[in-house]
């Protein structure tokens, strides 16, 4: 076996792992409260999967439209949902979302302004009003960047580039982490009376993603080892519009902003499909021009929405239909067309600029397209988790003293679907309380020494690749597993292949467990891709069994077998977990019922 050698310790009462927006939502709010806190991140600070949600933050603050409150807000998040949502923190994300953005923007978030200075808000897919704050459509990085500028003056000690394998135990609670310095390959223990995971999604499980190279599910699986449950792993959000061209970029996101602000989608003869999901009286004219949209009243009044802004799981279908139906564009997308609202806005082309500036310049540079002159071509992309680790509405502990978790890697908000925008506006709200709760608890629980046995095994775990001379390169593995997911199960599953997916699985397992890495520790990407690999098989096991196990279509779980909702089945969430014997189990348990308040709130916004 390599060397297992020495370690560093550190100790801190709170460790937040992942320095996204939720991780430093997290610690900011832990060192507020007047603990040492640890923040550790895989990659650069700064370097987050939050800066991909563009179009805006959602919260309710009826700055656009006054009808809007923190009840519609939770009617449209439990629509969305299909409500199968943790109700209570659909509850809690809805009515303290508004405080949330506002503290934000007294830290300095500068966000666009309606013409009286309030902050604007726009349409997006499945809020009923004009409910995201936004920066352009640079809303995430702006808010990555005032969290971190922020968090950087509350005392927060970072370690970036550095990767967790494993969470440490004492008693039956989580007590730290064991972690490598991706730069020089040493080993770490970070030891902790608290410890929050913020470390985002699973997109790196899939062949085409939004997600960047760090998303490899590593936090809930560092859960699961340690005996958390994860919840709902079914639901995987494809958002609809990814770049499909030129191939060295697809899957980088295309911001439902575009849509938000009055893109259209057109098939390859030139017609808007999305309009085949709306009854034929609904529609507001029969002609088909950009500017029709879906009639629907709202209290006294009659509105109209773009088809377009039908939630997600909707319009990736769609898309998907229209490509397999041949009526896609050349790189197998469809069209996104923003450049006709030149002509009905003042300003021209510069309007379209100055509302989506990072748009304009990702095609522009990208795939040499204009987005004011041009449709942009675009597919679905893997986007978000909305399943995750199954924590407490309130405190955001998992089923694990110790350990909490926030933003995409904890479950329960979304259910079977994300609104878009609902991210950050989650990041926020249960960071924060995620924050807060993780320093109550280090103040009662000091942190616990581990054996340096146990240490030393873990450390010849995350080595073993090196004493394989002959072993797989762990890239090859890492890409059959994405496409087999993409194939398998994507954005439309049926048993067959799902099953065919968990058979596949095992035979991954099985080559994982042999590839080989060449050379020294220090920054050796076959190295950190055979530690990834481990994490990405966990969750897309846990994905595979709950899809199958769901036999109906919800939300961003669609079954081609199963194409209606199953009445049963929307009443009960999965929860999988480590069995004793070291297999994946999954659980059926009741969905929590609404209570009579809330459930008046659902009918009254129908
Ligand atoms: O399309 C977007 O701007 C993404 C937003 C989100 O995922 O919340």
């Amino acid at each position: 076996m390599a060397g297992v050698g020495t370690w560093d310790t550190h100790d801190y009462d709170v460790l937040v792992i992942g320095a996204g927006g939720a991780g430093l939502r997290a610690a900011i709010e832990a060192a507020r409260a007047g603990v040492k806190v640890g923040l550790i991140c895989k990659s650069l600070l700064g370097k987050a999967h939050t800066v991909m949600a563009e179009g805006g933050v959602a919260a309710a603050m009826a700055n656009v439209d006054d009808r809007d409150s923190w009840k519609v807000h939770f009617a449209d998040t439990m629509r969305g949902g299909q409500y199968v949502n943790n109700h209570r923190m659909a509850e809690l994300h809805a009515q303290e979302a508004p405080a949330r953005v506002r503290e934000l923007e007294s830290w300095g978030a500068l966000f666009d302004r309606t013409r009286e200075g309030t902050i604007l808000q726009r349409n997006f897919g499945g809020h009923r009003y004009p409910r995201l704050a936004h920066v352009g459509d640079r809303t995430g990085l702006e808010m990555i960047r005032t969290l971190q500028d922020h968090g950087i003056h509350q005392g927060i000690a970072v370690h970036m580039e550095f990767t967790v394998v494993s969470l440490l135990k004492d008693a039956g609670r989580v007590v730290g982490v064991v972690a490598y310095d991706r730069e020089r390959g040493r080993f770490h223990v970070f030891r902790a009376g608290a410890t929050v995971l913020a470390t985002g999604g699973i997109g790196k499980a899939y062949k085409i993603t939004s997600n960047s190279w760090e998303y490899t599910g590593d936090g809930q699986a560092l859960a699961y080892d340690a005996g958390a449950d994860l919840l709902d792993m079914e639901f995987v959000q494809f958002h609809p519009t990814g770049m499909v061209w030129p191939p060295s970029v697809a899957g980088i996101l295309v911001t439902e902003g575009v849509r938000g602000e009055g893109g259209v989608l057109r098939n390859s003869e030139g017609r808007r499909f999305m309009f085949d999901e709306i009854p034929e009286n609904y529609r507001s004219s029969t002609a088909d021009n950009e500017e029709e949209g879906w009639r629907y009243v709202t209290g006294d009044k009659e509105a109209r929405r773009p088809p377009e802004l039908l939630t997600r799981d909707h319009v990736a279908r769609m898309i998907r239909r229209e490509v397999r139906a041949g009526r896609g564009s050349p790189h197998g997308g469809v069209f996104l067309d923003i450049s006709w609202i030149k002509s009905k806005v003042a300003g021209g082309a510069e309007h379209i600029k100055k509302k989506l500036p990072s748009m304009y310049h990702q095609f522009k540079k990208l795939a040499d397209i204009d987005i004011t002159a041009e449709a942009m071509e675009v597919g679905p992309t893997t986007h978000y988790m909305m399943g995750g680790v199954k924590v407490h509405a309130e405190t955001q502990m998992s089923t694990v003293p110790g350990l909490y978790a926030a933003g995409e890697v904890a479950a329960g908000l979304h259910g079977a679907n994300r609104l878009g925008g609902n991210s950050l506006s989650d990041l926020l709200v249960f960071g924060k309380r995620a924050g807060e709760n993780a320093a109550s608890f280090a103040r009662e629980h000091a942190a616990a020494s581990v054996a340096d046995s146990e240490i030393q095994s873990v450390i010849g775990r995350a080595l073993q690749a090196f004493d394989r001379p002959s072993g797989e390169n762990p890239f090859m593995v890492q890409r059959a597993l994405q496409e087999m997911m993409q194939e398998n199960v994507g954005i439309v599953r049926i048993e067959s292949e799902v099953e065919h997916a968990l058979g596949e699985l095992e035979l991954l397992r099985a080559r994982a467990a042999n590839v080989s890495v060449d050379g020294h520790r220090e920054y050796n990407p076959g190295w950190h891709c055979a530690i990834d690999l481990d994490n990405m098989l966990t969750v897309s096991e846990a994905v595979a069994r709950c899809a199958l196990a769901r036999r109906e279509s919800r939300g961003g779980h669609f079954r081609d077998d199963h194409p209606g909702k199953d009445a049963a089945l929307g009443k009960v969430n999965h929860v999988v977990r480590k069995g004793p014997d070291g297999r994946m189990q999954l659980e059926a348990v009741p969905v929590l019922p609404l209570p009579a308040d809330l459930a008046q709130i659902v009918e009254e916004n129908k």
